[in-house]
């Protein structure tokens, strides 16, 4: 039930460890004005910090204020510990369209995803100016963090849409065991984690030089509202079901042998034939068939209720952070959606990719400070 610091080099929410719930929001900016979107983002970051330390969205609260006006809080969250919150906020490509002159402020990294082959995406559900990743222990406390801030942000932006995830599909530090995802594999096994500083240097934050100095310290945010075919799935033999992933459905190690952490041998042959298929997912979203491509995974599992078809409308919110996703998310999808065997099962319905800036340091500083 404890905080997670608000304030730091970077922000909260990639890097630590990944708490069991996600409220996710995308925001278009409606106003033209851009000194009332630096107002609101200057709100947003007083109430983010306020937040994630177990207090009210704002500072009278919920039930302080005067009877006569609404309250600068919505008071569903009275009473709860702070359950691990954190807020991380996103600016997405088309923030830097001209509207707020930030067209030279765009960086390079945050290029327009490519159409990989067999997207569905839809674009009501994808893209954004601005998101918010809410992560917390308990549903109700990130739900009323993104409440707080979409009524703070009220004639300033609109929700475009958002996303809830019941179970985390990764760790993000050694000391946190390998949750499950809805195919019931362990996900996250060969994940970047918090106790790897030269790798998270090298793949994850952005560095001094890569460009634009505003961005150093932070990391690009790719999303994917991958919706899982599951009743197709479950008609699958484990045998099958293990080749497709490359890896063991009990405790996750690789088909080459050995236990969940140890690396797969890709070499190894059984008559004739490699171990771990060429199109298995695990080789395919290898480092080592990608240029040593990384990249820190921290998605959830989400059902939202049932199609009308008789199935489930559920699925993975995959969610990675990387230091350019030119190199890490891009050339991994085109492999995945190309030979991925898994694409039969899967259909990716929406897509985000945000530049994430480095953490707020305190004192007058606040979400943006740098780029507006
Ligand atoms: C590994 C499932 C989509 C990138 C894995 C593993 C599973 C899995 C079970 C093995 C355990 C692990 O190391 O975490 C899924 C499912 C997906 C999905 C069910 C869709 C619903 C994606 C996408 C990407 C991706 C879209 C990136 C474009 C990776 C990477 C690894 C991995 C980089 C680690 C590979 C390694 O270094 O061994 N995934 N995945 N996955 N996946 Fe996925």
């Amino acid at each position: 039930g404890g905080a997670v610091a608000f304030t730091g080099a970077h922000q909260a929410g990639i890097v630590t460890p990944a708490q069991d719930r996600l409220h996710f929001v995308a925001f278009d900016v409606i106003t033209k004005d851009r000194a009332r979107l630096v107002a609101m983002l200057q709100a947003w970051t007083a109430a983010a910090a306020r937040m994630t330390a177990g207090r009210d969205a704002g500072e009278i609260g919920a039930v302080n204020g005067v009877p006569e006006a609404p309250p600068d809080d919505t008071g569903e969250a009275l009473g709860l510990p702070p359950s691990g919150l954190t807020l991380t906020v996103g600016f997405g490509p088309s923030l830097f369209d001209g509207r707020f002159g930030l067209r030279d402020r765009r960086p390079a990294a945050l290029a327009d995803l490519p159409r990989f082959p067999g997207d569905a995406l839809d674009p009501a559900i994808s893209g954004g100016d601005l998101c918010v990743q809410a992560c917390a222990h308990d549903p109700q406390v990130a739900v009323h963090a993104v409440r707080n801030l979409a009524r703070i942000g009220m004639g300033v932006v609109s929700v475009r849409w958002s996303q809830l995830g019941f179970g985390r599909t990764s760790s993000t530090s050694v000391d946190q065991a390998t949750p499950r995802n809805l195919f019931g594999f362990k996900d996250g096994t060969a994940n970047l984690k918090a106790e790897e500083p030269d790798l998270l240097r090298d793949h994850l934050w952005v560095q001094p030089g890569d460009g634009p100095e505003w961005m150093t310290g932070g990391s690009y945010l790719v999303t994917r509202k991958i919706r899982m075919i599951i009743e197709t799935w479950d008609r699958t033999s484990l045998r099958e079901q293990e080749a497709i992933v490359g890896r063991t459905k009990g405790s996750g190690a690789p088909l080459s042998g050995g236990g969940e952490f140890d690396e797969p041998d890709f070499a190894l042959q059984s008559e004739g034939a490699p171990v771990i298929a060429e199109v298995a997912h695990v080789r395919l979203a290898h480092p080592s068939s990608n240029n040593g491509a990384r990249m820190l995974r921290r998605g959830y599992n989400f059902v939202d209720g049932s199609d009308g078809l008789g199935r489930l409308d559920a699925g993975l919110f995959f969610i990675a952070y990387q230091r350019d996703p030119r190199t890490a998310f891009v050339p991994v999808q085109q492999q995945l959606a190309r030979h991925d065997v898994m694409n039969e099962y899967l259909r990716h319905v929406s897509s985000g990719l945000f530049a994430v800036p480095p953490g707020v340091t305190g004192g007058d500083d606040f979400w943006g400070a740098a780029l507006l």
